[in-house]
């Protein structure tokens, strides 16, 4: 369902590590968080607080608000709308967020 672009070698990014839950994982520096989990294979993204059902991106161009994520501690950050950054600590929310946690 979700494939990367294959590009000429002279046209690709370099590599990145990001970390996932603590998780090391490799993506190419300009790429959205969802499109680098997406690669990744981790899915779902997300578990919705209520009913703990899972979730993952659906339009991955800012509309839907399923590819919640946590990042450096900010909650509730749209993955398809952030580009990785070396370095990057990505957290998988599950259950209800609570005022004051995070940033
Ligand atoms: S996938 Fe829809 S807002 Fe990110």
């Amino acid at each position: 369902m979700f494939r990367t672009m294959l590009l000429p070698a002279n046209e690709q990014r370099p590599v990145v590590d990001i970390f996932v839950e603590g998780r090391r994982i490799s993506a190419r520096e300009g790429e959205t968080i969802a499109a680098a989990l997406l690669n990744a294979g981790i899915v779902p993204f997300r578990r919705t607080p209520v009913s703990g059902q899972p979730r993952a991106p659906l339009c991955l161009m800012g509309v839907c608000f399923e590819c919640l994520v946590e990042v450096d501690g900010a909650q509730n950050v749209q993955s398809c709308m952030v580009r990785v950054n070396a370095g990057m600590q990505v957290g998988l929310p599950t259950g209800a967020r609570r005022a004051g946690d995070g940033k």
